[in-house]
C-alpha cells in the first residue's frame, strides 16, 4: 500500500470531510474591537492548528494605530494563547505569524489603501495567496461605506483571477430603512454571493442540528405541527450584563442585538419546511418563507415584554443595574430583555405561539428551544394518577451542556399507578469525544471556501426587522422598559404575558 499523504497538523475529525481553505488571506477591519480579540484571531489560529488552513495563509490587521507587523503579530499571539480553543503549538503559530502583516490608517484614507494594495500584492508573491482575499469589517456599520468605496477604488473588491469576499458582522442596520441603505452600500460594490452576514449562532453545532435531528430522522418531524405542538419557546439567557460595551449596547437593546438575528434564525430553522437540498440557495428560501409567513399578534402591549436589569446578584456578587454601568445615561430605556409572541401564519403552524425571550444578568446562562407538546386528548388513569404529569416536551440545549432532552411521563415504581415526568436526555459531550469547534471556526472557514449556506442573505435580514419594526415603534412610545432585579428571570411583564394564554416559561 503506499503511504497516504496526510497533513499532520489536521484534526482527526476533519479526516473524514477535509475541507481546507485554499491559498487565501484575510484583512481584518476593527483589529482593536472586543470580537476580533476574543473570538476572530482564536479562530483563525484553532482554523490553522487543525490544518484547515493553506500554509501561505495570511493575516492582514488594518487600523489607525502606530504598530508594525511585530506589534499586530504579538496582538493576535497574545489573543490566541488567552482565547483559543485548540492547545499552543509553537510549529503552527510561527507558520501563522510568518504571514502578519499590519497597515496603519485611517478608513478614509487613500494612501493606506494603497499600501494595503502593496502588501496584498506582495503577500500574493511571498506566500502564495493567489490573489483571494477575504476582508472582515468587525467595526460599525457607520464605518462601512468608507472602507468598500476604498476597497473599490484601490481595485481590490474584485478581480477577473480570483476571489474577493467581504465579511460583515451584525448590526446589519437598526430597522428596516437602515438595513437597506447598508445592503445598497454593499451591493454597490460587492455582488451578493460576495457577500457573507455572520450571524454566528448559525456557525455552533447545536444550531446547525437542529436540520440533522429534523430531516436525517423520521420520529419527530410527524409531531413537528399544529396537530401536536402546543408552543415553542425560545430562550437566549445570559449572566453578564453589558461589560464594557455601553457604547455599542446603548440604543440598541436586547431585541436588535438578538431577536433579530440569532432567534429569528433559530425559529426558522424550528419551523422551516424541509429545504430541496442543503445548497445555501434552497436553505435560505425555506427560512425565508417562514419568516414572511409570521405574523404579530394584535395587541403588542399584551403579547411583548421589556425589561431592564437592576441592581442584583449574579456569581454570588452584588451587581449594578443598567442605570449604573459606566457611560450610560441615567435616563436610557434601552431593554436589557425582551420577549415577544409571533405566529407563523401556515398550515403547519396555524395557532401555535412561538415565544422568542432574550435578557442580559439573568438567572443563568442558557439558550434552548423548548417545542411543548400538547396534552394526550385522553388519560385513561385514575384521579390523582396523573397530577404531576405536564406536557411533553422536546428541548434542544443549544448552549451550555449541548445536547438535546425529552420529556415525557413514566410510572413512579410502586404499587400504584402514579405519572410523574422524566426526561430522557443526549449529550452531545458524551455521545462524541471530539469537542465542538467554536462558532466562528467554522463560518471562517466557509468564508474562505466560498460555502455560503450558513450565512443569511439580505432578504431574511429584511423580513426579520419588517417583524422588529412595529414592535421596537410600539415599544418606543412606552417610556421606561420594567426594571428587574439582576439574577432574575425577567420582568413581571414577561410572566403575565404567557400566563394570559394560560402559560408559563420554563425555568431552563
Ligand atoms: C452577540 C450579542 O451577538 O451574542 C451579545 O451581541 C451576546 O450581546 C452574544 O452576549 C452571545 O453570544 P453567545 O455565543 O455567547 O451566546
Amino acid at each position: 500500500m503506499s503511504p497516504v499523504r496526510r497533513n499532520p497538523l489536521r484534526d482527526p475529525q476533519d479526516r473524514r470531510l477535509p475541507r481546507i481553505a485554499g491559498p487565501c488571506s484575510m484583512v481584518l477591519f476593527g483589529v482593536t474591537g472586543d470580537l476580533s480579540r476574543k473570538k476572530i484571531m482564536p479562530a483563525v489560529y484553532d482554523l490553522a492548528n487543525r490544518g484547515l488552513l493553506p500554509p501561505g495563509f495570511s493575516l492582514v490587521g488594518f487600523a489607525r494605530r502606530e504598530w508594525e507587523d511585530q506589534d499586530f503579530a504579538e496582538i493576535v499571539r497574545d489573543s490566541v494563547k488567552a482565547h483559543a480553543r485548540t492547545e499552543f503549538r509553537q510549529e503552527v503559530w510561527d507558520q501563522l505569524a510568518a504571514g502578519c502583516r499590519f497597515v496603519q490608517g485611517e478608513f478614509d484614507d487613500d494612501d493606506a489603501f494603497a499600501t494595503l494594495r502593496d502588501t496584498l500584492e506582495a503577500l500574493d508573491e511571498e506566500r502564495g495567496t493567489g490573489g483571494n482575499h477575504a476582508f472582515y469589517l468587525a467595526i460599525p456599520p457607520s464605518l462601512f461605506a468608507d472602507v468598500v468605496h476604498q476597497l473599490k477604488r484601490h481595485g481590490l473588491a474584485e478581480n477577473p483571477d480570483s476571489w474577493r469576499r467581504v465579511v460583515v458582522e451584525k448590526p446589519f442596520g437598526h430597522d428596516l430603512t437602515s438595513a437597506r441603505e447598508l445592503n445598497d452600500i454593499l451591493a454597490g460594490v460587492f455582488p451578493s454571493g460576495s457577500v457573507f452576514r455572520i450571524d454566528h449562532y448559525l456557525g455552533k453545532e447545536t444550531v446547525q442540528n437542529v436540520l440533522a435531528m429534523r430531516f436525517a430522522n423520521t420520529m419527530f418531524e410527524p409531531l413537528w405541527n399544529s396537530h401536536y405542538v402546543d408552543h415553542v419557546q425560545i430562550t437566549m439567557a445570559e449572566d453578564i450584563g453589558i461589560g464594557g460595551r455601553a457604547g455599542y449596547y446603548d440604543g440598541i437593546g436586547a431585541a436588535r442585538d438578538v431577536i433579530q438575528n440569532h432567534l429569528l434564525q433559530l425559529m426558522a430553522l424550528v419551523a422551516m419546511e424541509e429545504p430541496a437540498s442543503f445548497e445555501a440557495d434552497q436553505l435560505r428560501i425555506e427560512k425565508e418563507k417562514v419568516l414572511s409567513a409570521v405574523v404579530l399578534p394584535r395587541s403588542l402591549t399584551r403579547s411583548t415584554a421589556r425589561g431592564q436589569y437592576a441592581e442584583g446578584w449574579a456569581g454570588g456578587e452584588k451587581v449594578r443595574g443598567y442605570l449604573q454601568e459606566d457611560a450610560i445615561p441615567a435616563d436610557s430605556t434601552t431593554e436589557t430583555y425582551a420577549a415577544i409572541t409571533l405566529h407563523v401564519d401556515n398550515r403547519r403552524w396555524a395557532g401555535v405561539p412561538f415565544y422568542l425571550r432574550t435578557g442580559k444578568r439573568l438567572g443563568r446562562r442558557v439558550t434552548e428551544v423548548a417545542v411543548v407538546f400538547k396534552q394526550a386528548p385522553h388519560l385513561p388513569f385514575g384521579e390523582h394518577s396523573t397530577e404531576q404529569l405536564t406536557q411533553n416536551a422536546m428541548v434542544i440545549r443549544v448552549q451550555p451542556d449541548e445536547g438535546l432532552t425529552v420529556r415525557f411521563g413514566s410510572k413512579v415504581p410502586g404499587t400504584s399507578m402514579e405519572i410523574r415526568d422524566v426526561s430522557m436526555d443526549f449529550v452531545y459531550g458524551g455521545a462524541f469525544t471530539e469537542s465542538s469547534p467554536e462558532a466562528y471556526e467554522r463560518l471562517i472557514l466557509d468564508v474562505l471556501l466560498g460555502d455560503p449556506p450558513l450565512f443569511p442573505r439580505h432578504e431574511e435580514v429584511e423580513l426579520s426587522w419588517k417583524i422588529l419594526d412595529p414592535i421596537l415603534e410600539h415599544w418606543a412610545g412606552q417610556g421606561a422598559p420594567e426594571p428587574y432585579e439582576a439574577g432574575t428571570w425577567g420582568p413581571e411583564s414577561a410572566t403575565e404575558m404567557l400566563a394570559r394564554d394560560g402559560r408559563t416559561w420554563r425555568r431552563p
